[in-house]
């Protein structure tokens, strides 16, 4: 496949998918914020397969990014995420705005998608306005690129389920499709956060999926008392040295609060915890969680 070709302007972006349109072709869309990792590409992998081209974006949204969080600090490797995705051959094209073509009248004047209560809970409560941020630039990106289908990760699913909403909610045509959170071999998830940890606590990472997964294991074996497992969880992560912000069950179709008659398949446990300098989220749903690993785990706890 050629090297993907890379668009700054959104006229350029715009151009480019008419041009593939005539010929009929669909177009699917990645966004990112670059410092790309395995993650990315698998997302740019599934773009690949669900349609025709595929377009990838690399634009920091300060948005999203409240007082205080690493907006400045962002890693940008923009030279490094262009040669992964020229290896990996799943992109046609790379967006990479400057901030004037996303926000041509300036982020603090922006008009901004406010979404609905959802985005104010979990990690909307600690990241007052992050999940606005979002909404305000998916929306963005998808007027600029139309595409058919947006190919967004498990991984933040909180942020799924928002976009999902903002979806159906805007009438937007496009088809939202989610790829699987990609891990370590030691369970950690991937995530450009990741390199803001030291040795010490990068060993220590792993115990976050641990947690997860246990929750998961008790779930299945038919535990109800979620407020206690939570809690439990919680206990447990600091005692490892992670500051949680919360450890919550929920249902995995829309992250409504369970209300006890849920089958446990219907549920998904997400983390949000500080570890040193990094914020690290995670989550798994009770379904598809690995049966190897949950085997695992129970008889470790055995
Ligand atoms: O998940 C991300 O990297 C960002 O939140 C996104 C979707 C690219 C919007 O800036």
């Amino acid at each position: 496949m050629p090297e993907p070709v890379v668009l700054h302007t959104a006229d350029r972006m715009r151009e480019c998918v008419r041009e593939w349109r005539a010929s009929g072709q669909s177009v699917a869309l990645v966004p990112t914020m670059g410092n790309l990792h395995a993650g990315h590409l698998s997302l740019a992998g599934l773009a690949r397969s669900e349609a025709d081209r595929v377009v990838a974006t690399i634009f920091v949204n300060p948005t999203q990014f409240g007082a205080g969080e690493d907006f400045e600090a962002y890693p940008r490797t923009l030279d490094e995420d262009l040669a992964m995705l020229s290896a990996a051959g799943t992109v046609d094209a790379v967006f990479v705005p400057e901030m004037s073509e996303i926000y041509p009248f300036g982020a603090g004047e922006a008009v901004r998608v406010s979404m609905p209560a959802l985005s104010r809970e979990l990690c909307g409560a600690s990241r007052p306005g992050h999940f606005d941020g979002v909404a305000s630039v998916v929306c963005r990106l998808l007027n600029v690129a139309t595409p058919d289908v947006l190919v967004l990760g498990l991984k933040d699913y909180q942020q799924l389920i928002l976009v999902e909403r903002m979806v159906a909610d805007l009438g937007i045509g496009v088809r939202v499709v989610s790829g699987p959170t990609m891990r370590e071999p030691d369970g950690l998830a991937i995530s450009s956060r990741n390199r803001y940890l030291t040795d010490d606590e990068r060993s220590r990472a792993p115990a976050l999926y641990a947690a997860l997964n246990k929750v998961v294991v008790a779930l299945r074996d038919g535990a109800g008392d979620y407020r206690a497992l939570q809690q439990a969880a919680e206990d447990e992560l600091r005692g490892a040295g992670f500051e949680p912000d919360y450890v919550e069950v929920r249902c995995a179709a829309d992250l409504a609060r369970p209300n006890g008659r849920q089958p446990p398949d219907e549920l998904v446990v997400l983390a949000a915890v500080l570890l040193g300098k990094a914020r690290l989220i995670d989550n798994l749903h009770v379904r598809g969680a690995e049966p190897a690993r949950i085997q695992l785990r129970r008889s470790e706890n055995s």
